[in-house]
């Protein structure tokens, strides 16, 4: 509910009933303007682009009806209301966290020590609140188990069916992990693999991955998965000219292991919004190419960052570790969080199928769901 409500030609004054005071802009509620004329009232989208508006746009008038705000614009003299709690929701007028290098709201870093977030394969399949957790476990901690699912081939599909699509690639909509002759990936070998995200060198780079585990009686092999922006948080406390340097400059990013591919990518190690916010990590130590985009005074501190941002991640203190069992998998935001595994060898087999998924489509999921149910359980 509102108060009062005060204007200018360029500024309406509101005060909610709270006492809160906010300030909107002529310009800005006229193009937010919410009546059928302005958004179509069925899909919620704006039926007119920013030149529809009057370039002299002022308000006339601006007054309390039933604890709404109703605004009248000239020189069209089109009246319009703006319900109290969509104002508060859409506030701008408040101090903005710029902070360099902070996370998003809803973001939980982490380190080892955290039980992993983990939910059961039947569960999420009945129980809305149960997928629900689950992938508001990926959005907050950037990963999550799925524990009890099925051993045959090709199960991982049918966890990207959960909330969205496979994004396939040149390895296909699905790629085997495990020991090969050839291989054209040293992922398909029993070589251990330093925590990294996947394929840097693709641009989108693809913002999920799901790993998930049909064979698993080798000797090591366990999965360890770190929080890359927690290991920037750390870096960025540590050394924040380093920091600085990695989320300043592009690195280079190549792969071109198998017949008619050639990707490559220049984006940042440590990837900012333009106001600062934490956005996304690269780190592969195996797909890193040529770094030709530092200057030249400034190449050795950027590797000195680079190695620091390493030895972080190498720390046996940030990573949470797990062996897989099959019928188990996880997700990582591959935009975010790293995966590594032991080396393994010996007797028994270690067989996985990896697929990739996009973010979008799982916050989308969980968003649609959370307004579906907004009093499920948190
Ligand atoms: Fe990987």
């Amino acid at each position: 509910m509102l108060r009062t409500a005060t204007h200018d030609a360029s500024v309406v004054t509101v005060e909610f009933d709270t006492g809160t005071k906010a300030r909107f802009h002529a310009i800005w509620l006229r193009d937010n303007a919410l009546d059928p004329e302005t958004r179509a009232p069925g899909n919620g989208q704006r039926l007119i682009t920013i030149g529809d508006i009057p370039s002299d746009i002022s308000v006339s008038a601006a007054e309390v009806r039933n604890g709404d705000l109703t605004v009248t614009f000239q020189p069209e003299d089109k009246t319009v209301t703006f319900p109290a709690d969509w104002l508060a929701a859409h506030s701008y007028d408040h101090d903005h966290d710029l902070a360099t290098g902070r996370t998003a709201p809803g973001i939980t870093t982490w380190e080892r020590g955290i039980d992993a977030p983990s939910a059961d394969w039947d569960e999420v399949h009945a129980n809305p609140a149960a997928k629900r957790g689950w992938l508001a476990a990926v959005a907050e901690y950037g990963f999550a188990k799925l524990t009890g699912g099925p051993t045959e081939p090709e199960s991982l599909l049918k966890v990207a069916d959960l909330f969205g699509y496979v994004r396939q690639t040149n390895y296909g909509p699905y790629f085997e992990v495990r020991t090969e002759v050839n291989p054209t990936n040293l992922a398909y070998t029993g070589l251990g693999l330093q925590a990294h995200t996947d394929n840097p060198y693709r641009d989108p780079v693809p913002t999920l991955q799901i790993l998930y585990c049909l064979e698993n009686s080798a000797e090591g092999g366990d999965s360890i998965v770190v929080d890359g922006f927690r290991a920037a948080e750390k870096l960025r406390e540590q050394n924040p000219d380093g920091f600085a340097l990695l989320a300043g400059y592009p690195a280079r990013f190549e792969y071109k292991g198998s017949d008619g591919v050639c990707l490559r990518s220049r984006r940042p190690m440590i990837e900012l919004s333009p106001d600062g916010e934490l956005v996304g990590i690269r780190f592969n130590n195996r797909s890193t190419a040529p770094l030709v985009d530092i200057p030249f005074d400034q190449m050795e501190a950027y590797y000195a960052a680079y190695r620091q941002l390493g030895e972080i991640i190498d720390d046996p203190a940030m990573g949470v570790s797990f062996k897989l069992e099959p019928g188990e998998s996880f997700i990582v935001d591959n935009t975010r969080v790293l995966h590594a595994r032991l080396g393994y060898s010996g007797a028994g087999s270690r067989w996985l199928q990896g697929c990739y998924a996009d973010k979008d489509g799982l916050l989308s999921t969980l968003a649609a769901m959370e307004m579906d149910q907004p009093e499920a359980a948190e």
